[in-house]
C-alpha cells in the first residue's frame, strides 16, 4: 500500500531522466552576479542590514513597475497578504473569499487572523477563481475577496471587481506568482484595493481612481499604517541584503 507522501512507482519503472533542473536559481544568479556582489558590498560597508536605502529603492521600483502610488516592502509574500487583510480590518469570524487551488499562504493568511477562508472553485480552463461562482459566495460577513493570479496568468478581474464593487467588498490580489503580468493593459496587483507580491514585496494601496479608495489602507494614511506595522514587527521588516537581489530581479521583469 503506497503511503500518501510517496508517489506510486510501479515495479520496474525507473524515474524519467531530469532534462533540466526544476528550479535553476544558479542561472539567474550568474546573469546578475556582478550587480549583486557590488550591491552586497555596499550593504556590508554601510552596516545597515534592515530597512536600509535598498528597501526604499526596491519599493520605488516595484511601484513604478506596477504603476501604483506606493509599495511597502515586507518580509514575505505571506506577510504582504496578512498586512493587506489587517489594513482592511479583517478579524475573527469574518469571511474572505479565495480559490482553493493556490499556495497554502493564500488561505493561510486569512486563517492567521482567525477569519474564515470561503473557497470558490477554480475555472478548469484557467485554474484561477471562477468568477461565475463568486457572487453566490458573498454573505454579510464577507470582508474581502482574494483572487490569485496563478502561474503568471491573471484572474478574471473585470467580473471579479464588478461583483466586488456592487457589494462594496474590497479586493486583495494575490499576485505572488505574477509580478509584471498585465490584465487589460493594467499590471496585476494594481487592479484591486491591494496587490501582494512574492519575493518579499509588497502591499500596495490603490490609487485615487479606485472607487473603494477610502477604505483603510487605500490612502496615504493606509500606507503609513502598513509601513508602521512593518517597522514595529522585526520578522516583517525587509532585509537590505535580500532587497538588492529582489531589486535586480524586478529590473529583469518586462
Ligand atoms: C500564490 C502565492 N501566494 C502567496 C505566496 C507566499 O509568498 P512567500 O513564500 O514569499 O511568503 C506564494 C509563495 O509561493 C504563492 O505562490
Amino acid at each position: 500500500m503506497p503511503s500518501l507522501t510517496t508517489p506510486p512507482n510501479p515495479v520496474g519503472q525507473s524515474a524519467p531522466p531530469q532534462l533540466f533542473p526544476f528550479l535553476d536559481l544558479k542561472a539567474e544568479y550568474a546573469a546578475m552576479k556582478e550587480e549583486i556582489r557590488a550591491a552586497v558590498d555596499r550593504v556590508l560597508e554601510s552596516q545597515q542590514f534592515i530597512m536600509g536605502p535598498q528597501v526604499r529603492e526596491l519599493e520605488a521600483e516595484v511601484a513604478t513597475l506596477v504603476g501604483c502610488r506606493f509599495a511597502v516592502g515586507c518580509a514575505s509574500g505571506s506577510d504582504a497578504l496578512l498586512l493587506a487583510l489587517m489594513a482592511l480590518g479583517v478579524d475573527s469570524g469574518d469571511e474572505v473569499i479565495t480559490p482553493p487551488f493556490t499556495f497554502v499562504a493564500t488561505a493561510g493568511s486569512i486563517a492567521r487572523l482567525k477569519a474564515k477562508p470561503v473557497f470558490v472553485d477554480i475555472d478548469p480552463e484557467t485554474y484561477n477563481l471562477d468568477a461565475k461562482q463568486l457572487e453566490s459566495a458573498i454573505t454579510s460577513r464577507t470582508k474581502a475577496i482574494m483572487p490569485v493570479h496563478l502561474f503568471g496568468l491573471p484572474a478574471e478581474m473585470e467580473t471579479i471587481t464588478r461583483i466586488a464593487r456592487a457589494h462594496g467588498v474590497p479586493v486583495i490580489e494575490d499576485a505572488a506568482q505574477s509580478i509584471g503580468s498585465q490584465y487589460q493593459g493594467k499590471s496585476v496587483g494594481n487592479i484591486g484595493e491591494f496587490g501582494c507580491f512574492m519575493q518579499e514585496i509588497s502591499v500596495r494601496a490603490a490609487g485615487d481612481e479606485q472607487p473603494l479608495g477610502q477604505l483603510a489602507g487605500c490612502d496615504p494614511a493606509g500606507e503609513a499604517q502598513v509601513s508602521g506595522w512593518v517597522h514595529q514587527s522585526p520578522p516583517t521588516k525587509c532585509r537590505s541584503l535580500w532587497r538588492i537581489v529582489q531589486t535586480g530581479r524586478v529590473r529583469q521583469v518586462d
